[in-house]
């Protein structure tokens, strides 16, 4: 715990399985509750390039290529929130990685589903740090 108050950015994408499932209200739904404030979304089919870059830290990773594939199979829709620490709070919201035992009450635990699909399929993506959050921002959304 921190005192400090800590306003920050970060982005969350709802992933192709999330908007083909019409979970944006949803995801949306749970960041508006927390009190986290919208300052940009954006439904749009991401480009390989754009989609490499985003998870230029995953290259090479086994899953790394089908996990592309996946992203770019469809819309995403595409989001900076912003609020007091934010960034851990949106990945406490999302839950664990992995749909199977991510905590009820969190967007993957509560909705994700483990169809043989191992953990790719996880509906949301959220920055893991202020300087991930900081390049993905300006990936997604270079003016704002
Ligand atoms: P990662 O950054 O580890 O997870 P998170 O999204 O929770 O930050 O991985 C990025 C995405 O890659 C993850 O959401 C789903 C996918 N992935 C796989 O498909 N297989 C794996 O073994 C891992 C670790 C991730
Ligand atoms: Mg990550």
């Amino acid at each position: 715990m921190t005192d400090a108050p800590h306003t920050e950015r970060t982005l969350i994408l709802v992933k192709p399985d999330g908007v083909r499932r019409g979970l944006v209200g949803e995801v949306l739904r749970r960041v508006e509750a927390k009190g986290y404030t919208l300052l940009a979304v954006e439904l749009r089919t991401a480009d390989e390039a754009l989609l490499a870059e985003h998870y230029a830290e995953h290259e090479g990773k086994p899953f790394f290529r089908p996990l592309v594939d996946f992203m770019a199979s469809g819309p995403v829709l595409a989001v900076v929130a912003e609020g007091e620490r934010v960034i851990e709070g949106f990945r406490v919201i999302a839950g664990a990685t992995d749909p199977t035992t991510a905590a009820p009450g969190s967007i993957r635990g509560d909705l994700g589903r483990d169809w043989g699909l191992a953990v790719t399929q996880n509906l949301v993506h959220g920055s893991d740090s202020p300087e991930s959050a900081e390049r993905e921002i300006k990936l997604w959304f270079p003016g704002l």
